[in-house]
């Protein structure tokens, strides 16, 4: 297992659209292995394939709280059936370090998605964990959190972001 390095905003590697993947190989596993401890190691409550420069359809989450014991979660080749209702939290990401932003969703999702074991599941959710699946979904097609926030916050994170890739060279593509 290995902790990656995280991509952040600006890298347009952020922006690529995932591709599903065709079997649950060894070599997947041992992604999936390396997202997960790449996103505690962070930390952080979800993480996509592509936020380390692998665009290929996965993500993982842990909504546990700091006293419950960690339940990872695993998607493989997510699809989100169905949404109902609005809610709006304030969200981070593990590519926009420091920012966080109320941000509006659905409240409740349906996911199907194949586990690390390729074995398909359903879920459905609400609170934390549907936002959390929403935004690591977001992320499998080069959506980010910024693309929800309104033209003044957007403004304003973009160039925090592009300030802070300038003054950190290489930062973001180590
Ligand atoms: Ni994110």
């Amino acid at each position: 297992m290995a902790v990656r390095t995280i991509l952040h905003y600006p890298d347009p590697r952020l922006r690529q659209k995932a591709v599903a993947v065709a079997e649950v190989t060894p070599a997947i596993k041992q992604l999936v292995e390396d997202m997960a401890e790449t996103m505690y190691a962070a930390p952080g409550v979800g993480l996509a394939a592509n936020q380390i420069g692998e665009a290929v359809r996965i993500f993982v989450i842990d909504t546990a709280g700091d006293d419950e014991p960690s339940k990872l979660r695993v998607f493989i080749n997510p699809q989100i059936v169905s949404k109902q209702g609005e809610l709006v939290w304030e969200e981070g990401c593990l590519s926009f370090p420091g920012v966080m932003e109320e941000i509006e969703r659905a409240a409740h999702v349906r996911v199907k998605a194949i586990d690390q074991h390729g074995q398909p599941f359903e879920l459905e959710a609400e609170g934390l964990l549907a936002v959390a699946i929403q935004h690591e979904n977001d992320h499998l097609d080069g959506a980010l959190m910024i693309d929800k926030m309104g033209a003044l916050k957007k403004r304003i994170v973009d160039r925090k972001m592009r300030r802070r890739a300038a003054e950190r060279p290489g930062a973001s593509a180590r």
